[in-house]
């Protein structure tokens, strides 16, 4: 439950995270009312303050993703404007892309409108329907059956919430010199790892789901000296070297034109602490806790098919179909007569349906509790699904 006076139960933290800790309303909330500055825009003593906070959530960040420095952080308003300012970025005529159908829109989308603008040669490789994850022999063949640049895989799916063996993955795509594209979507901020020892070259998350901060808010990761084959899709005004005509070359600066979210990051700031203090490590024991209570309490309710494979690989999504309902009918009762607010559909990741079968009855119900979420909550969940599988 959200407060004690709402009885409504949020289980949609996939789409975004909420309720936040309380530190980031009120992070948010005092940087609005106190401070209120443009980052690197002002000549006075607040425009320091600001400039600190910048640093602080970078190097925050960066220590939630085990970069390099601070520096290689680059902020953008979303997971999809990441996605799209790496491969806009990165992408050239002609380029041969290994990726799969576990993308998501934001990769999908970018990529089916650079291959027509750039003659690109996409590969999608499917995963397996009962585990979730990435078919490793055919991506390996795929990757070595022609020169690729790049490869772009979903870390962990968003409907499945099964993460992928990026180790192998990473491993496979660096032995032919390709670069590694990570969507850190539902991973950042939910599971530790370091780019560092998995060698991803680029990542990009939203700053809004597991980093727990503002809607309005995502990172890039870019590692040290890549920056350089990596084209700023917007240009402009950065506060520095206002003198020359050219954008700065020079992470983070290069793709971070206009006014940044100075709210949105304040509240970030707070999150990352917040996260750092409790660990991502633990943050996941505790959703993952939760995630597989619900997820075994629906395989016993008849009707129910719960889609994924093993629990101890997931980030903390639950997604199920009901003895074939449509997926939004069975969002709109779980709604309407239990509050409980979740998500239907194809979440934005229609491959992934047409591996999983889940097309007829139009994508997945998706559950997806947060670190704030109560035990009670998720209780109240799977009650409800069996109170609505019995009444049919
Ligand atoms: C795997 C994945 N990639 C990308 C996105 C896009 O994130 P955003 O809404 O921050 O652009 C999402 C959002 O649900 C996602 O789950």
């Amino acid at each position: 439950m959200t407060d004690s006076s709402d009885t409504t139960i949020y289980l949609d933290n996939a789409a975004t995270s909420f309720p936040k800790p309380d530190c980031v309303y009120a992070a948010a909330d005092t940087y609005m009312r106190s401070m209120g500055i443009a980052f690197g825009r002002g000549s006075h003593a607040g425009a320091t303050d600001a400039a600190r906070l910048v640093a602080q959530c970078r190097q925050r960040v960066a220590r939630i993703l085990d970069a390099e420095s601070g520096d290689r952080v680059a902020f953008t308003f979303n997971c999809t404007d990441g996605l799209n300012l790496l491969l806009r970025g990165v992408l050239r005529k002609g380029d041969r892309v290994v990726t799969s159908t576990l993308e998501h829109n934001s990769v999908l989308r970018p990529l089916q409108q650079l291959k027509s603008e750039f003659q690109l040669d996409v590969v999608y490789v499917d995963f397996d329907a009962q585990t979730g994850l990435i078919d490793t022999k055919s991506f390996v063949h795929e990757l070595n059956s022609q020169p690729t640049r790049l490869v772009v895989l979903n870390h962990a799916s968003n409907v499945t919430g099964i993460v992928q063996p990026v180790e192998t993955i990473s491993a496979a795509t660096h032995e032919t010199g390709a670069l590694l594209m990570l969507d850190a979507a539902q991973t950042a901020g939910h599971i530790p790892f370091s780019v560092r020892d998995l060698k991803i070259d680029m990542l990009a998350s939203a700053g809004h789901k597991g980093l727990l901060g503002p809607l309005g808010t995502g990172i890039v990761y870019i590692r040290d000296g890549l920056e350089n084959e990596v084209l700023p899709i917007r240009c402009g005004g950065t506060g520095t070297d206002s003198e020359s005509p050219l954008q700065p070359i020079t992470m983070p600066t290069k793709f971070e034109s206009g006014n940044l979210n100075m709210p949105g990051l304040a509240g970030l700031n707070a999150a990352a602490e917040w996260i750092l203090q409790q660990s991502v490590a633990n943050l996941h024991q505790r959703i993952l806790k939760l995630s597989t209570q619900l997820s075994q309490a629906l395989r016993e309710i008849r009707g129910v098919a719960v889609f994924g494979g093993v629990e101890a690989q997931n980030v903390g999504i639950v997604s199920f179909s009901l003895n074939g309902m449509d997926s939004q009918d069975v969002a709109a009762v779980l709604d309407q007569s239990f509050q409980i607010r979740c998500r239907a559909g194809l979440h934005c990741a229609p491959l992934v349906h047409k591996t999983l079968g889940t097309i007829p009855a139009g994508g997945t119900v998706r559950l997806s509790p947060g670190p704030l979420t109560a035990q009670a909550d998720v209780t109240a969940a799977a009650e409800a699904v069996a109170q609505l599988a019995a009444s049919l």
